[in-house]
């Protein structure tokens, strides 16, 4: 090789050298950022600028490929925002959902239902619904719903550590594939309604049972005075005396009904001041008769003189609980009648040495027409509304009631009320 050849290689070797670093700094170096850019968004890290390097071409590139990093951290965080408000509006409601696609996998769900159907796993999305909702009729809604997507509602009962009631309303669900819609289940418990419309229910059968006793009686007696006891000189006016009895339990009834729904509807209360010995004074006036034919023995302990409270409802209240005392505690038996006040509160109180009552009706006392013993609660003519009607005006009052009783020893009834 000549001087001259060798010139020229080493120029050639030169220019290609020279060739190469333009290539590496103008394209190689320019597309290793860009694929490293490219790497860390594809990671979800949109922090990274990527700086123009390069050409004008690849500036622009750099340009235009930031801008789409920007908008896309944008539309991303917009995304996980509006994901995380529906994840937090579907955990907030009381309503249980379930959503499943057209495979029956499980697409979405919210606490609520895990606790309705009683769903213990802790991740349930991909399972297959009838493997998790083990109420058969949900189960035969959601499929009805998959195949003719005709909205479905029913009332389904679900036992577990109580009885509950939930109103189901199955809708189809648009999913991706518009060919392959999905399903969603809302359950509402409608327990609370269910057992206000059974409370509905027999009270109207229990006002029907209540009047036919002494309607029966009335249609008796009638009967046998107008089918020849007008002629029965001996027993007719004893007829008309138990017509007299049984037209006075109707109207007692009436009057305890109208009582009670006066007392439902009643918004605002009456308050003044009562002087409680001049209430105690007044409901044992009232009971005079009663109580002298039992040659009962009343007690006062009236620590408490003053009272706040609608004094028309309070001594209803109070003639209620004395008058039971009265019928329950045997001939020269006594009661006790207290006013004190305690822990901010102001009680009355009614007690007895009669019969008591056992536990398992204490809890029911106060209950609209429970008796403890039933026939004989009916035929001493009393409604069974009397304790009903003292819980009411109690509870107008902000009040509450309460009973301690021990059998065969006595009872204590107590009207608590706050204090004003
Ligand atoms: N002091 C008491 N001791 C024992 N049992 C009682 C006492 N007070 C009430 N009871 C029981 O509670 C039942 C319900 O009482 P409530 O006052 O509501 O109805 P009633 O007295 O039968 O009827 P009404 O009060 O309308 O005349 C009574 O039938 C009685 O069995
Ligand atoms: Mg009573």
């Amino acid at each position: 090789m000549n001087f001259i050849e060798l010139s020229f290689f080493i120029l050639l070797s030169l220019f290609v050298l020279l060739l190469l670093f333009f290539l590496y700094t103008t394209i190689k170096k320019p597309l290793d950022h860009i694929e490293e850019f490219i790497r860390h968004i594809s990671q979800g890290n949109f922090e990274k600028h990527l700086s123009s390097h390069g050409s004008r071409r690849f500036r622009t590139l750099a340009i235009s490929l930031n801008e789409m990093a920007r908008h896309l951290d944008y539309v991303i965080s917009r995304l996980k925002l509006e994901k995380q408000k529906l994840i937090s509006v579907l955990q907030g409601m009381h309503d249980g959902v379930l959503a499943i696609d057209s495979d029956r996998r499980i697409l979405i769900y919210n606490e609520s239902i895990k606790k309705i159907l009683d769903i213990r796993d802790d991740d349930i999305y991909k399972a297959k619904f009838y493997d998790i909702v083990r109420e058969p009729n949900v189960v035969a809604s959601l499929e009805s719903v998959l195949k003719n997507q005709k909205t479905v509602h029913e009332q389904i009962r679900i036992i577990s550590d109580k009885e509950k009631f939930y109103e189901v309303i199955v809708s189809s669900l648009a999913t991706l594939d518009p060919e392959a819609p999905g399903a969603v289940a809302i359950f509402h418990d409608i327990t609370e309604l269910k057992s206000l419309e059974q409370m509905r229910v027999d009270f109207v059968t229990n006002v029907s049972h209540e009047f036919k006793t002494p309607l029966t009686a009335l249609r008796g007696y009638s009967d046998t005075l107008l089918q020849g006891g007008l002629q029965d000189e001996k027993n007719r006016e004893k007829f008309v005396h138990m017509i007299s009895d049984n037209v006075l339990r109707v109207e007692n009834l009436v009057e305890d009904l109208l009582t009670i729904s006066k007392l439902e509807s009643a918004e605002t209360i009456l308050t003044d001041k009562i002087d409680t010995e001049n209430l105690v004074r007044q409901v044992l006036r009232d009971l005079e008769y009663q109580i002298k034919q039992k040659c009962i023995t009343v007690n006062q302990k009236l620590e408490e003189k003053n009272l706040n409270a609608d004094p028309v409802k309070i001594h209803r209240a109070l003639m209620n609980l004395v008058d039971n005392a009265i019928k329950c505690v045997p001939s020269g038996g006594s009661i006790e009648i207290e006013s004190l006040k305690k822990g901010g509160k102001i009680i009355l109180s009614v007690s007895d040495n009669g019969p008591g009552i056992e536990s398992k009706h204490v809890a029911r006392i106060f209950e609209r027409f429970y008796r403890v013993d039933e026939a004989r609660g009916r035929e001493s003519g009393g409604s069974g509304l009397g304790l009903a009607i003292v819980k009411h005006i109690a509870m107008i009052h902000g009040g509450t009631v309460a009973v301690e009783s021990t059998v065969g020893q006595g009872s204590s009834f107590k009207i608590i009320l706050p204090q004003k």
